[in-house]
């Protein structure tokens, strides 16, 4: 069955094998991206989202079957919450009407194995709450200063992640059956690291806070895989995840515990 697909960041890297995956399996794919996409638009903004949501909508013409949503940015400013957060939030919520009608309704977004690194959590509360211009100043303000900048991305990556745990169980989501799952990849070779890799000393820099004993750095495609499989219609029951497909940088960093949060003190 041909099932309909939305794929954001689609000019690059990860979203580009994923839409490329998607075509040649016989999907249709509306990629959506800055440039050279059947949708460009600008995820960075209200107006530039709004934008979006109305020419997908004019695209899909009928149900949307999946959304996978790779647009994103890796910089030390508030341009990371921006795209990374509220560039995910506000895109697909008002696509939730079109999702609904599907009979297999599927989400997927790429969040990251940063989402466990050092966050600012009022930065991650400000996006949890909504507030885009608290955000922004927080975000704004974290960029002066060269240490904390990055906390931007990481920020934006765990609030992604606790929000897909706190909507997709709810009425609109899990209540109109559709799975909403996240992707964190480790360290990908794509645009986005050229530079991070383009020495010994940043790959070693790298290395040392991304340990990824399975396979070491990871292509798109390695990515692009687990994101078609959330969005298919196999997965039935696979909702609120954020799956670490990173090597092995999960286990490697947080433990074998992650689970005693609730046992008896
Ligand atoms: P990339 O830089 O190759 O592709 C990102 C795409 O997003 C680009 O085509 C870009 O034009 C688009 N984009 C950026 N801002 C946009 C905006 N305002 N509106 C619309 N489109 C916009 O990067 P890559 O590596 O494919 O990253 C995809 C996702 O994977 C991102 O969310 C990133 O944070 C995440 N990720 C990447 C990792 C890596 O090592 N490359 C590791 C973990 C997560």
């Amino acid at each position: 069955m041909t099932r309909t697909y939305v794929v954001t960041g689609s000019a690059s890297g990860i979203g580009a094998v994923t839409a490329a995956k998607l075509r040649d399996r016989g999907d249709r794919v509306i990629g959506l991206d800055l440039h050279d996409a059947e949708v460009e638009a600008d995820l960075s903004t209200p107006a530039g989202r709004a934008e979006a949501v109305s020419l997908v909508g004019e695209l899909v013409d009928g149900p949307l079957d999946a959304v996978i949503a790779s647009a994103g940015v890796a910089v030390p400013n508030a341009l990371c919450p921006k795209v990374n957060y509220f560039g995910v939030t506000d895109f697909l919520v008002p696509l939730l009407p079109s999702l609904a009608e599907s009979p297999a309704p599927r989400v997927v977004i790429v969040s990251s194995m940063a989402s466990f690194q050092p966050v600012n959590a009022e930065l991650v509360d400000a996006m949890l709450a909504g507030d885009e211009p608290r955000a922004v100043a927080i975000g704004d303000a974290l960029a002066d200063d060269p240490a904390a900048g990055f906390l931007n991305y990481t920020s934006s990556k765990r609030a992604i992640s606790r929000w897909i745990r706190r909507e997709s169980i709810t009425a609109d989501w899990a209540g109109a059956g559709i799975a909403l799952n996240a992707v964190a990849p480790g360290i990908v070779v794509t645009p986005m690291t050229a530079d991070l890799l383009a020495t010994a000393e940043s790959t070693a820099a790298v290395d040392a806070v991304v340990p990824m004993p399975l396979n070491y750095h990871q292509s798109p495609e390695s990515v692009a895989s687990l994101l078609i499989w959330l969005t298919d219609v196999d997965n039935t029951h696979t909702t609120g995840q954020t799956i670490y497909c990173d090597g092995g940088a999960d286990a490697a960093l947080r433990g074998d515990d992650i689970w005693s949060w609730n046992d008896p003190a």
